[in-house]
């Protein structure tokens, strides 16, 4: 194939896009959209998210050390865009999406029940880049909806059918079970 060469870019992709729940110390909870995550490490089991400091759920994580990493599936894509517009700040994001709350086994943050795989993270590390800080995250507990494990304990990918972020403005189907999906035309 014959290349352009353009400016340096982002263009890694597409990347997932995970619903990240943290609580703050007076127990209340918050969800923020993430498209800037992957995985770091095999073992110990890693992550990393990061976030830019203006973010509520910023502070929130570096206080108290904790968040979940909730992965969407395609039909609840928009209360996943919705949790990337408005603060928790201003506004409940369960109560506004409607989106339950459910007890984690080894972290305080809730689990999104509606999400097909939950990753219960513990935070280890905070690297500052530039205008996103790198929360690295052990995984402490990982929990997969019955109905998306299949019979040897892989995950069922037309079940968990999640949602994929992609640099382009638009919506548009990607090959099955994976959509690549541009939810609001904003930088990150
Ligand atoms: C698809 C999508 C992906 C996003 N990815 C990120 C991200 O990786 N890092 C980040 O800091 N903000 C990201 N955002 C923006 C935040 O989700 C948004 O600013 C949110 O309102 C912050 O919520 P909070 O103030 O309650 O923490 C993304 C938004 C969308 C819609």
């Amino acid at each position: 194939m014959k290349k352009t060469s353009i400016s340096p870019s982002t263009f890694l992709c597409p990347t997932p896009v995970a619903l990240v729940t943290c609580r703050d110390k007076g127990g209340r909870p918050n969800i923020i959209t993430i498209a800037w995550t992957g995985v770091i490490c095999s073992d110990p089991p890693m992550l990393s998210i990061s976030i830019r400091p203006s973010r509520y759920s910023h502070g929130i994580i570096r206080d108290t050390g904790e968040f979940a990493v909730n992965l969407p599936p395609v039909d609840i894509i928009r209360k996943v865009d919705l949790c990337g517009i408005i603060s928790g700040k201003d506004v409940d994001k369960f109560a506004q999406t409607g989106l339950t709350a459910a007890e984690a086994e080894k972290i305080s943050p809730p689990l999104i029940e509606e999400c097909t795989i939950c990753l219960e993270c513990k935070l280890t590390e905070i690297i500052p880049l530039g205008v996103h800080d790198m929360f690295l995250g052990q995984i402490v507990a990982t929990h997969v909806a019955e109905e998306a494990l299949d019979e040897r304990g892989g995950i069922r990918m037309e079940i968990a059918n999640p949602l994929a972020y992609s640099p382009r403005p638009i919506l548009q189907g990607f090959r099955r079970p994976a959509r690549v999906v541009r939810v609001q035309p904003e930088e990150q």
